[in-house]
This record gives structure tokens, sequence and C-alpha cells, in this order.
């Protein structure tokens, strides 16, 4: 008999840096896919003041799962299409937080299916704890000198302490 194939599924993003509501939407996608590959990319749609190079996220976010052996981090050039259409992952995760993600994150659903009608996104919604977390306003709190300590991991919290001493 024919074993019906492992389903792969992406979750792309900035993750600059990881925090509790990218780990809580990564653990709820292995509710629904067999393997996630979380997706760190160069090009983000987001104009952002990075704090961490792609190299650092990668690493970050690899220390954080590293008992998950369901979960991959791999870092990404170019469009999501084509790099998903290389790891044969026609399966998109993203978190909507609030109303407020929806407007953006379907344009880039609709966009991504324009340029690859196979891809198909699926939208998962995080602990209610997290609605309001983003990693933009932990960097802005970080860099005011505010303590994030509730919001990133212990690793994630150790590197944002030491890159900002060092800036
Ligand atoms: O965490 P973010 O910054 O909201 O994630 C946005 C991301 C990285 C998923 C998006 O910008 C993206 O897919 N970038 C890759 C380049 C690309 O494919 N752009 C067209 C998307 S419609």
């Amino acid at each position: 008999m024919k074993r019906p194939r492992p389903v792969v599924a992406l979750y792309p993003g900035s993750f600059d840096p990881i925090t509790h509501g990218h780990e809580d939407l990564a653990r709820r996608a292995l509710g629904v896919a067999d393997r996630l590959i979380v997706a760190v990319a160069h090009n983000s749609t987001h104009d952002k003041h990075g704090l961490f190079t792609i190299q650092e996220r990668v690493a970050l976010i690899e220390e954080v799962f590293k008992d998950e052996e369901r979960i991959e981090v791999k870092s990404f050039q170019g469009l999501l299409v084509d790099f998903a259409k290389a790891e044969r992952a026609p399966l998109v995760v993203r978190g909507l937080r609030a109303v407020s993600d929806f407007e953006y994150e379907l344009q880039m659903a609709q966009m991504n299916q324009e340029l690859w009608p196979e891809i198909e996104t699926i939208f998962l919604v995080p602990d209610v704890r997290y609605s309001f977390l983003s990693a933009s306003l932990v960097r802005e709190v970080a860099r005011l000198g505010g303590d994030v300590s509730s919001l990133v991991s212990g690793p994630v919290l150790r590197q944002v302490k030491k890159k900002l001493k060092r800036k």
C-alpha cells in the first residue's frame, strides 16, 4: 500500500528576532504538518531596521527549537514561491494576530498564488497572550532599555542584550 507523503509546511518571515509568538505558531503548525521549515527571508516586504543578521537569526531559531526534530531552519533569497518550489513545499503557514494583520496577509497570499497557483497559505491564530507581540516592538522596546524577558526565549534575550551593548 502506498503511504501518504508527509506534509511539509513552510513558515516564512523575518524573525528578527524569533519571539514567543513565533514559537507558539511554529508548534501549532506541527499540528497540521509533519515537518516544518522555518524560512528566514533575506528580502522582506516590510522595510525594517534589522537587529540580527540572517545567519544570527537562523542560529537563534535553531537554538530555540533544538529539541524539536520536526522543525528545520533555513534562509532564502528572492521570492518565497521559488523557495517553496525548490523545497517541494507548497504549503505556507502564517499567523494572524488581529484583524489588522489580515489585509497584508491576504495580499501576500494572493500575490504568491498569482506567481504560483499551486501554493496554499493557511493562517493560524497564536495564543491570545501573544496577540500584541511583534519582533519589531521587541526590538524597539529592547533598544530603548525596556524589559523583553517575557517575550523571547532565554538564548534570544541573551543575544539581544549582547547585541545592544555592542552597538
Ligand atoms: O515577518 P514578515 O517580515 O512579516 O515576513 C514577510 C515575508 C518574509 C514572509 C515576505 O516579505 C516574503 O515572503 N518575502 C520574500 C520575498 C517575496 O516573495 N516577496 C513577495 C511576497 S508577496
